[in-house]
């Protein structure tokens, strides 16, 4: 790969051991993928976590004196004191967590511990070359905002961060953006949950690559687009993504394939929607506890939650949390959205995920959640995936 002169100092430490370890991974990155150059990126998202392999290169960068020489976002990790007082957390996991968000403060990071920053901390506009990580920000800012990123992992969107720069491969060129297979959707689309469902679906059959979606009769909301993205990264590797009239690069199926539109289709019809929700029970007894808000909730989203439970109350054998971002808290605290939750016994809670090590005192137990990636990468026993409507019912009914 062609490096600038700038480049080639950075590369041999001339800028600081941090900045030259970011600069190693970046190179290997761009040999590996035959990129010819590296090109600015004007932000970051790092998909950050309460883990080990985190804190490895986060505390490696911090350590050899590295910055961010872009804004940079983090994903969630979570707020020490509020789970330490109610679940005891392990001394050394809590140690981890800590180490990890304080390595991303020194290096200037953004705190946000968010995994939908592209919807308040740091949104990329139509066209920006960006680094994103994270399993909704990635498709999101590709498809519907138009920005360009490769599917980022941590580490390398820190890196990018930390650069200012990545190595020009794969979805930051315009052919890499074309659709690779044509999915008519003939199910009816009824609200969010239908399309974590359909997210899923076809996350599993596309595997890798960038579907085109026909089909869709009206423009989809915010929250189904991102249970859209995440749920088609989750099943499968789905960076990007169109809808064509809906999403930003294609207004036609042949502008999405960027030529003939391909005769082979995957047909999603109800059934396949109906067997996708059935796929992913793993138990039919009793849930313990509901978990929402994976992707972190909007404040639409939280808004709902807050109707839903206004005038009641969550069962003693249940509990409910909601997670999302800080910023959106901020905003559900100032309507009383939070205040009507935490009325009914529910927890509003940010900073954190259901992977995080913070929610281990649930491994035996069954969840309740609206989303399959929650799902997914559970830390309990068994999961019931369900529309939020009945979640919430659930756990005010205790069953
Ligand atoms: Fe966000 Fe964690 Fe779910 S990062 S999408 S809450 S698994």
């Amino acid at each position: 790969m062609y490096l600038t002169k700038e480049e080639e100092k950075a590369l041999k430490g001339e800028l600081g051991q941090g900045t030259q370890q970011a600069m190693e991974l970046l190179v290997a990155i761009g040999d590996a993928y035959e990129a010819e150059r590296l090109v600015p990126v004007t932000r970051a998202h790092a998909a950050s976590s309460g883990q080990e392999g985190d804190l490895y290169f986060v505390e490696l960068l911090a350590d050899g004196g590295a910055f961010c020489r872009v804004p940079t976002t983090t994903n969630p990790v979570y707020d020490l004191e509020y789970f330490h007082q109610r679940f005891k957390i392990a001394e050394e996991e809590a140690e981890v967590a800590r180490r990890v968000m304080e390595g991303y403060k020194r290096l200037g990071a953004i705190p946000s511990w968010s995994c939908v920053p592209y919807l308040n901390e740091n949104i990329p506009l139509f066209g920006e070359i960006v680094a994103f990580s994270e399993s909704s920000a990635t498709p999101y800012v590709n498809s519907v905002i138009g920005a360009r990123t490769n599917r980022e992992a941590a580490q390398s969107a820190l890196a990018a961060g930390v650069v200012g720069k990545t190595p020009e491969y794969g979805l930051l060129l315009k052919d890499n953006r074309k659709g690779t297979h044509h999915v008519r959707v003939e199910a009816t689309l009824k609200d969010e949950f239908d399309y974590t469902l359909l997210g899923y679906h076809v996350g599993k059959a596309v595997g890798y690559g960038v579907p085109v979606l026909s089909g869709i009769q009206k423009q989809p909301t915010t929250e189904e687009l991102i249970n859209f993205c995440a749920m088609s990264n989750t099943s499968g590797a789905i960076s990007m993504f169109h809808i064509p009239e809906y999403t930003a690069e294609a207004s036609s199926m042949e502008e999405a394939f960027q030529r003939e539109v391909p005769e082979d289709k995957i047909t999603v019809t109800d059934r396949e929607l109906e067997r996708t929700y059935e796929e992913l029970q793993t138990t039919s007894g009793e849930a313990d506890f509901v978990m929402l808000g994976c992707p972190h909730y909007t404040l639409k989203q939280v808004g709902e939650v807050a109707r839903m439970l206004e005038g009641k109350k969550i069962s003693s054998k249940m509990s409910l949390w909601v997670c999302t971002s800080a910023t959106t808290k901020l905003l559900a605290d100032r309507i009383g959205y939070t205040g009507i939750i935490e009325k009914a016994g529910g927890h509003v809670v940010v900073d954190t995920c259901i992977d995080e090590p913070c929610w281990s005192v649930y491994k035996d137990k069954v969840g309740m959640t609206d989303s399959p990636k929650c799902a997914y990468y559970r830390r309990f026993r068994e999961a019931k995936v369900a529309r939020l409507r009945d979640c919430v019912e659930a756990a005010v009914k205790g069953k």
